[in-house]
């Protein structure tokens, strides 16, 4: 089982140990004393086996500089509100029950013997903010999405389907972590998952697209092809492997994908019988790397990439234009 520490404890090290810190980290009950800022302390700890409690009306934060660590259970109860400030962070090895809101502007560390659960809601600025390991079914709701050069994100996460564009001109090729999560995840499988299609810039994906249109007509093409300048593999995060076969999806291979792939920061990002909402046919090939931590949580959730992130999604909304 592997615990969470905190950060700043693990930063000090790293600088040659200039402050002896935390010789005694302090355990603060937070139960009755919740709404009094520590000042003293740098690491707040819900002990194993103790349980503290936000109370409804009640604001607890964990402010910048401060880390508090859940060994034991901490519920924040319904109408009460957790707020991680930027700079704070809270990492639960025990239990967080958020059936209120928590406002995460600061990090979450969830350690893989640990769960985040309730029916409250996690507003998350930046997914890059969370590090989850272990269970997480709490409703996550994520900001508004932001577009910047022609790329939309949202939480720092980039999506790209028939509703949402891509700019022409970007990437350049697979980026060095999705190559690298795609090669760990050969070797544990032992499958090779030889690489189908990878990077392809925006004059390749016009090739294959209407390549698929004169062949099939736009009507069916458009069902698992996209038009130049909405292809996810146009973002160098999304890798076709093995075989782009409809058989392929009742074999060993497709199944252990189905699976695993979400430990290797991979979805398989068109599930079966979702294409209204995605807008294509399912496609257990076609794997699109989110990291381990966000590829988890979109797993746990059981909800398509745009479900999860809010975003639009279904169908074009204009006419193709052919190039030619
Ligand atoms: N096959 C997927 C939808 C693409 O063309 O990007
Ligand atoms: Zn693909």
């Amino acid at each position: 089982m592997r615990k969470l520490s905190p950060r700043s404890a693990v930063k000090f090290g790293k600088m040659k140990r200039f402050f002896l810190i935390l010789a005694a980290v302090f355990s603060v009950l937070l139960c009755g004393c919740h709404d009094e800022t520590p000042t003293t302390t740098e690491v707040i700890v819900v002990e194993e086996g103790k349980f503290a409690a936000i109370k409804s009306g009640e604001e607890y934060t964990v402010k910048s500089g401060f880390s508090v660590l859940v060994n034991g259970k901490l519920r924040g109860e319904p109408g009460s509100k957790i707020v991680v400030e930027d700079g704070g962070e809270l990492l639960v090895n025990g239990e967080l029950e958020v059936s209120g809101e928590l406002l995460l502007e600061g990090f979450l560390g969830v350690s893989d013997s640990a769960s985040v659960c309730g029916a409250g809601t996690v507003f998350v600025n930046e997914f890059d903010e969370i590090n989850c390991e272990g269970r997480f079914t709490a409703k996550i709701t994520p900001p508004a999405p932001v577009v910047k050069d022609g790329v939309t994100t949202v939480g720092g996460v980039i999506i790209v389907n028939k509703a949402i564009s891509i700019s022409p001109d970007y990437g350049n090729g697979l980026t060095e972590d999705t190559e690298a999560a795609l090669e760990r995840m050969r070797k544990d499988s032992g499958y090779e998952m030889p690489l189908i299609s990878g990077f392809r810039d925006y004059e390749t994906q016009v090739a294959v697209f209407e390549n698929w249109c004169s062949k099939n007509g736009i009507e069916d093409a458009e069902r698992f092809s996209s038009r130049p300048g909405h292809s996810e593999h146009q973002t160098g995060l999304t890798v076709d492997v093995t075989s782009t076969d409809d058989l392929f999806a009742f074999t060993d291979e497709a199944r252990w994908i189905g699976e695993n792939c979400y430990k290797y920061g991979f979805i398989v990002r068109y599930p079966k019988g979702k294409e209204e909402i995605t807008g294509y046919v399912y496609e257990p090939w076609h794997l699109r790397y989110l990291g381990t931590s966000t590829a988890k949580l979109v797993h746990d959730s059981g909800l398509t990439l745009e479900e999860f992130l809010g975003a639009e999604g279904g169908d074009y909304r204009g006419e193709y234009v052919f190039s030619r």
